[in-house]
């Protein structure tokens, strides 16, 4: 009996194995970042309002934005953020020409990034906003300065031996970024850091460069389709809320039992019990046949 148990089993969890290749119809993973609500990476999956925001390659998971794609560093479900990092910002070991950071006002009102993320202009002009009109703009962040910056890292010393003197620059907040471009701004360069409430006495090398997103999941019912065992996704349409069930059955809320994808159905349980049956009578009959031919011939 135990043997039948045994079998039973292997094979239950073989049959729902094959099922859920054919039905998973949302991806669960981009390379060893998890996907799940609200985010989707195919169309349809996840929340509308976070619809083509990611891109899956080979190797990287991207964040897209207007003013290009970012890489995904993380994301924290608990928690609800994401961190991501813009190839062609500038860093502490690389300078990289102007760039600007645009995000739609979708993004900059749902996905935001964190207040512990902060934006560094450098290499500002006199006439910049920022150090007039504008001054307020910049804070003061855990007693850093422009030349601490200048003086560590390889690629801003440059600025320092260019101009011989410490170029102006600031230390500020995404609002001024979104509401202001660089060339409103005129300051050659950023780059954007995280974390920044463990910063004080920790030198730009350690700092954590990219930014932190932080968003919000709309309420719109997702828990309960989730623990029907569906995945929370979306009429490509119409937007309308939409629980994924299996390849070819979508529900509005949530999926009636036995048409889940994920998991052990009635139905699987089913098959393997069937093909055990099969198996073992198979077995038992070749048992059978063996002895009859060992004691009778
Ligand atoms: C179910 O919804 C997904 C995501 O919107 C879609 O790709 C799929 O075609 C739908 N399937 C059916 C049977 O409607
Ligand atoms: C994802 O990015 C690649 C290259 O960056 C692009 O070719 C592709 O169209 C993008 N996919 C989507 C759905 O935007
Ligand atoms: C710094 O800004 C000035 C203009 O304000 C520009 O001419 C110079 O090239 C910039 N420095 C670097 C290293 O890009």
């Amino acid at each position: 009996m135990p043997n039948f148990l045994v079998t039973f089993l292997v094979l239950t969890l073989l049959v729902a194995a094959l099922h859920e290749q054919v039905v998973s119809s949302c991806r669960s993973f981009c390379n060893s970042i998890p996907i799940n609500y609200p985010f989707g990476i195919e169309d349809g999956c996840g929340s509308p309002q976070f619809r083509h925001m990611l891109n899956c390659s080979s190797t990287d998971l991207f964040f897209q934005t207007p003013s290009g794609n970012y890489k995904v560093q993380s994301i924290d479900y608990q928690k609800k953020n994401m961190v991501i990092f813009d190839p062609a910002m500038s860093t502490c070991s690389i300078l990289q020409p102007h760039h600007d950071f645009v995000m739609s006002d979708i993004q900059s009102a749902i996905i935001p990034p964190s207040d512990d993320t902060i934006f560094v202009l450098m290499n500002c002009s006199v006439d910049s906003p920022v150090l007039n009109h504008y001054k307020s703009l910049c804070f003061n962040f855990a007693g850093h300065s422009c030349d601490e910056l200048y003086g560590a890292c390889t690629s801003f010393k440059l600025f320092h031996l260019l101009s011989n003197s410490s170029p102006p620059c600031c230390f500020t907040g995404y609002n001024t970024v979104n509401f202001m471009s660089m060339n409103i701004l005129d300051c050659t360069h950023y780059t954007s850091v995280y974390n920044t409430d463990n910063l004080k006495g920790v030198g730009p090398l350690d700092w954590l460069y990219g930014m932190r997103l932080s968003y919000s999941v709309p309420d719109t019912g997702c828990e309960r389709c989730t623990k029907s065992g569906g995945t929370c996704g979306f009429d490509v349409e119409t937007e309308g809320m939409l629980c994924i069930c299996s390849a070819s059955i979508n529900a509005t809320r949530e999926c009636a039992a036995g048409t889940v994808s994920s998991g052990v159905t009635n139905k699987q349980w089913r098959i393997s019990f069937i093909l055990t049956c099969l198996l073992l009578v198979s077995t038992t009959g070749y048992q059978f046949l063996h002895n009859f031919k060992k004691n009778v011939l």
